[in-house]
């Protein structure tokens, strides 16, 4: 008989953020550098993951406003290479709180990973007087831990989120993140993880989508997309905009346009005309609603698709790496 080693490893790799992040003073939490304490240096300050099988690797160390497909790239990558070892249990990965929906989509959408990716951040600096990090950390490490659990999820505060449904929903509590209507999928106790929702099956397969991945691996960047805003006395000047740009510079010619609607979908005359001229001429148009809960219903009469309940900007990316994929064949 094959002997199997049971996985055991759990890899921290850093990208940077808050919970990395550097003031001058302890009881500032707001005027820091964010991105600046290696991870290796995070995990030797949460004692009681000493003794644990962890390795930790630096991937990027910036403040996550400032994230860019390489960093996305290099980081799937990277994760895609631990996750498929077989000794390893899960990844935890550190990460501003700014983007950090994005990344945790962006990597669902790739990797469709079949072990635990665990996403942590923090809202106060490393140096706060009483640092959030440290217990996110830990609670972290803990949910990668979990035998269940596939694919990437956040934990913030206690609460465990799906990529799916996570979003940053407060620009300065401790508790930033929220799952919207699905609600948090878990949380944790003292090193224990309850799950509120039955955890979606683990289905046979590979431990990675590479096929997806070989194809982000071997892009230099994405398609352009952008996320356009519909709002009172709108008007379509950033199509046109976009538009000319394009007709300027070829290499900057936007494939997509995300338009945030407004409530259920809907979009201000002025700048859906200018629209409906961009999907004329090939641009690919989704509706996301603006709305901070719900989605757009479904089967209510547009010129444009619904972004299937995703926020402004995971339609952004799902978009992105859908013209990518079209790109391919
Ligand atoms: C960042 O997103 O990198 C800075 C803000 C934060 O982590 O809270």
């Amino acid at each position: 008989m094959v002997q199997t080693k049971k996985a055991s490893i759990r890899v921290i790799l850093g990208t940077g953020g808050t919970i990395a992040g550097r003031a001058t003073a302890m009881a500032d939490n707001v005027g820091y550098v964010a991105g600046e304490v290696a991870v290796s240096d995070l995990l030797a300050a949460v004692p009681p993951l000493a003794g644990l099988a962890l390795e930790a690797e630096q991937i990027a160390q910036v403040d996550s406003k400032d994230m860019t497909f390489a960093i996305w790239r290099q980081l799937a990558l990277r994760v895609a290479h631990h996750l498929e070892r077989a000794e390893v249990q899960g990844v935890v990965i550190t990460h501003g709180t700014d983007t950090l929906e994005e990344t945790a989509w962006f990597l669902q959408s790739v990797l469709q990973p079949r072990k635990p990716v665990v996403m942590t951040c923090a809202m106060r600096p490393a140096t706060a007087m009483v640092p959030d990090g440290p217990q996110n950390l830990l609670d972290a490490v803990a949910v990668a831990g979990s035998e269940d659990l596939v694919g990437v999820v956040v934990v913030c505060a206690g609460q465990v989120h799906r990529a799916e449904h996570v979003a940053k929903v407060h620009s300065y509590r401790l508790d930033a993140f929220g799952s919207g209507d699905a609600g948090p999928m878990g949380c944790v106790e003292e090193g224990g993880v309850r799950w509120f929702h039955g955890l979606p099956p683990a289905q046979g397969g590979a431990v990675v989508n590479r096929f997806q991945l070989d194809r982000v691996a071997s892009a230099a960047v994405l398609p352009r997309v952008a996320v356009i805003t519909s709002h009172a006395d709108s008007d379509g000047a950033v199509v046109e905009g976009l538009l000319m740009l394009a007709e300027q510079d070829p290499t900057r010619r936007v494939r997509g346009i995300v338009v945030a609607a407004t409530g259920n979908g809907t979009v201000h005359v002025a700048l859906e005309k200018a629209l409906l001229q961009a999907q004329a001429s090939g641009v690919r148009v989704v509706r996301a609603t603006r709305c901070a809960r719900g989605r757009v219903i479904p089967g209510v009469r547009s010129s444009f698709p619904d972004s299937a309940g995703l926020s402004p900007v995971k339609a952004r990316l799902a978009l992105a790496l859908d013209l990518m994929a079209e790109d391919s064949l």
